[in-house]
């Protein structure tokens, strides 16, 4: 029988505990990954209603280049699906104003938002329900 082993230092402990880490690029993308499939699993479920399908289409053309598929977020622009986008906090008519006239960056460092003249009144009360849906499918309500 070989010797038990020594107990080991609180350095060698930190960097045992550090080697079985996964690296930070890595749980940061872990991270970005799990949100998107948070967006993406909700996504099937309550969303098959004719205003937030037509909402989703429209919001595909026009947004998700830049918010993301799901409004998860993209390195363009941020998850729409987030608490600081939650109604209280940002109205419908944020969302008016944000596509008839475009953001100044405020809340982020993406950049400003310009104006999307092509999306009609009627896919933005679309989209904004579509948003809605998802924010609440994501316990944003
Ligand atoms: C070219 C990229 C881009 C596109 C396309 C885009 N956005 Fe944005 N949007 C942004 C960025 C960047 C911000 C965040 C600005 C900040 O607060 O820093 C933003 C912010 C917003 C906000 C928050 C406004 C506020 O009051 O803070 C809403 C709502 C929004 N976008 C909706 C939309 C909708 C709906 C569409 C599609 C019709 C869309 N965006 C298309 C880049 C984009």
């Amino acid at each position: 029988m070989d010797a038990p082993p020594l107990a080991l230092g609180v350095g060698d402990r930190r960097d045992r505990v550090r080697d079985a880490l996964p690296p930070l690029r890595a749980r940061l993308s872990q991270r970005v990954f799990e949100r998107r499939r948070i967006a993406l699993s909700c996504a099937s479920g309550s969303l098959g209603r004719p205003a937030s399908e037509s909402g989703r289409v429209a919001f595909d053309r026009s947004c998700s280049a830049c918010h993301g598929v799901h409004a998860a977020g993209s390195a363009k622009g941020p998850a729409l699906v987030h608490r600081v986008y939650h109604p209280g906090l940002h109205a419908d008519s944020a969302f008016d104003l944000a596509v008839w006239h475009g953001v100044r960056a405020h809340h982020w460092s993406f950049g400003d938002m310009p104006p999307q003249p092509e999306v009609t009144p009627t896919e933005l009360a679309n989209i904004t329900r579509y948003v809605r849906e998802l924010q609440k499918a994501n316990g944003i309500e």
